[in-house]
């Protein structure tokens, strides 16, 4: 099996796999056909606040990160689903029952596609990748725990990938550790496998980060904590809005994703997890769903992945990540990462041309996310500024507060980019940057 380093080997990865519902691999990568896509989402299309016709400034939305704008194909799966295919599932003996189960189980076996895991049956729908995360943190981790043993992260964590870990290490006696990044921004390997030490029982990684796009070496993470017996989750929040994963090519234990990222409804995500290890692991909640039978005595549980869906799950929500799934799959992939790649290039040379502009990280490959500080202006007057230009970027910490600490700052802002974003949103991102330098000189 390929075993690959990260972002790019997945990628890769992905594309050597045998053909999924898309066009074939061209030679080399077509032309990304930006507008085309972009006629694809209402909000971009004629008539919305991005459209062609849209009253000036149109909406230029770099803020991605935080959540993806929707295509037409999830927003119309959602209300269709609504419309003419709704029930519960689990439950009903009936035909639009069925129909709905199978659309919900449909839903598994997409998120099963797009990670290439081995079985649907391992993927456990959730609320987002933070639900996913915790879901480990407390179904998984909690019961192993010591007093004295460690929890390894990264300083690059979105809080979502630090506070869960630090719940169960505090109710268990237990500490958490980071490793540290070093001054490009990038993991600094040799100092994680110096931190992944004999009481450490769990690595927890993002694959990309929110905050500065550095793109983690995940494959040479989890082989070194494997060589130590050391399990390890994934973040992939902020990968799987660009491009598919393979999650046995990063060999990873534990795979963490949010529906509303990548192109889907919020409220929905997923967690993947080894089948051998989500069979030993306890409920996460009770509920109904979860059972084989119930008796005032006791509850004998259902296998997973029911046994942790208690209650009614959102299936609709699992119906629109399928839509965005399968709208995923349809694109050409290469073409997808070389036009994002040069959005994000062409974003950091025309931010760094601008006087007293500073983007922050250097890392050896950045995905989607370009944080930068202006001298002398908080990131909330540079968001509001930009807001102003009819750009819409996010500032603040990005959730990544020991992250803020280690680049000194209290804040950046942060422009994102997802497929559908195009050479004159970079443009107008410098102009609002360049206006902000003048309002604030
Ligand atoms: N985690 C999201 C972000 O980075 C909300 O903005």
């Amino acid at each position: 099996m390929a075993v690959g380093t990260g972002i790019e080997d997945d990628l890769r990865a992905a594309r050597a796999r045998p053909p999924r519902a898309r066009p074939p691999a061209a030679e080399a990568p077509a032309p990304f056909d930006v507008e085309r896509v972009r006629g694809e989402l209402p909000v971009f299309a004629p008539g919305g606040p991005g459209g062609p016709d849209a009253a000036a400034p149109p909406l230029v939305y770099l803020d991605s990160a935080a959540s993806a704008q929707k295509p037409r194909a999830v927003i119309d799966a959602v209300a269709r689903f609504y419309a003419t295919g709704y029930s519960n599932v689990h439950r009903g003996l009936h035909p639009i029952a069925a129909a709905a189960d199978a659309a919900y189980e449909g839903a598994r076996e997409a998120v099963r596609r797009y990670l290439n895991a081995p079985q649907a049956g391992e993927v456990v729908f959730v609320r987002g990748a933070t639900e996913a995360i915790n879901l480990v943190a407390w179904s998984y981790l909690a019961p192993r725990l010591e007093p004295g043993d460690e929890v390894l992260v990264t300083e690059l964590e979105h809080h979502a990938n630090i506070v869960p870990w630090q719940l169960v290490c505090h109710a268990a006696g237990a500490r958490l550790v980071a490793a540290p990044i070093d001054a490009a921004g990038d993991l600094d390997l040799a100092a994680f496998a110096e931190r992944l030490g004999p009481r450490t029982r769990m690595v927890a990684v993002t694959q990309v980060s929110n905050a500065l796009g550095t793109a983690v070496p995940v494959a040479e993470v989890v082989r070194l904590a494997h060589e130590r017996g050391v399990p390890v989750l994934v973040d992939g929040a902020q990968a799987v809005p660009h491009g598919p994963v393979d999650v046995q090519a990063l060999g990873c234990d534990f795979y963490a994703l949010s529906g509303h990222k990548m192109y889907g409804p919020t409220g929905i995500g997923a967690l993947w997890a080894r089948g051998e290890l989500l069979a030993a692991m306890p409920p996460y909640q009770g509920g109904g769903g979860m059972i084989r039978s119930v008796a005032l005595a006791g509850t004998r549980f259902a296998p997973p992945p029911e046994r942790f869906e208690a209650g009614t799950p959102h299936i609709v929500g699992a119906v629109g990540l399928a839509a965005a799934i399968e709208w995923l799959e349809a694109l050409d992939w290469a073409a997808v990462a070389a036009h994002e790649e040069r959005l994000v290039t062409s974003a950091v040379a025309a931010l760094e041309a601008v006087p007293g502009v500073t983007v922050l990280g250097r890392p050896r490959r950045r995905v989607g996310v370009v944080s930068f500080v202006v001298d002398g202006v908080h990131p909330h007057d540079v968001g509001t500024v930009l807001a102003a230009e009819g750009v819409a970027v996010r500032a603040g910490h990005h959730c990544a507060q020991p992250l803020m600490e280690r680049l000194g700052v209290p804040a950046t802002t942060r422009a994102s980019f997802a497929l559908y974003n195009r050479q004159a949103d970079v443009e107008a991102l410098a102009r609002g940057v360049a206006r902000v330098r003048e309002l604030f000189a």
